[in-house]
């Protein structure tokens, strides 16, 4: 098994790792999401603040799991904090590892969690609002469902 320091990262997920960004826990937040890998059992909970106009006000993440899931959260909150939640939905995980500057192919799979992350709580969000997620099945990538009950056609 590869050792962290044998694997070539780029000095951004170094950074990110290092000193993730709006990391914590939102006591007060409109939609939470959380999502686990079923082979690596790394989990990410992220937190969304959302204003009336559907704008992400704040987020906060939770991460136990590699570096690389931990500087994907970083960046993917803030790819999204400010952002419209319509924007926030078209996050892809391809869009986290170009931000970080790559990540080593072995490990792209860890930016997975955090696409799914955020849209487990916009799910979440549109849940407690008692609206329709209009985004069926983009929380269930790989590695299997997210285990949230959106509404989504190929969940129990
Ligand atoms: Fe599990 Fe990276 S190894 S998310």
């Amino acid at each position: 098994m590869l050792s962290f320091m044998a694997m070539e990262y780029s000095e951004k997920v170094m950074e990110h790792f290092a000193h993730p960004h709006n990391v914590g826990v939102m006591e007060d937040a409109d939609g939470v999401g959380e999502v686990g890998n079923a082979k690596c059992g790394d989990i990410m909970r992220m937190y969304l603040k959302i204003s009336e106009d559907e704008i992400i006000t704040d987020v906060k993440f939770q991460t136990f799991g590699c570096a690389s899931a931990i500087a994907t959260s970083s960046i993917a909150t803030d790819m999204i904090k400010g952002k419209p939640l319509s924007e926030a939905l078209t996050l892809t995980n391809q869009a986290v590892v170009e931000a970080l500057d790559g990540l080593p192919a072995v490990k792209v799979h860890c930016s997975v969690l955090a696409e799914q992350a955020v849209k487990a709580a916009v799910a979440d969000y549109y849940k407690r609002k008692g609206l329709p997620y209009d985004h069926p099945c983009d929380a269930c990538g790989e590695g299997g469902c997210c285990g949230h009950d959106h509404d989504c056609q190929d969940h129990d």
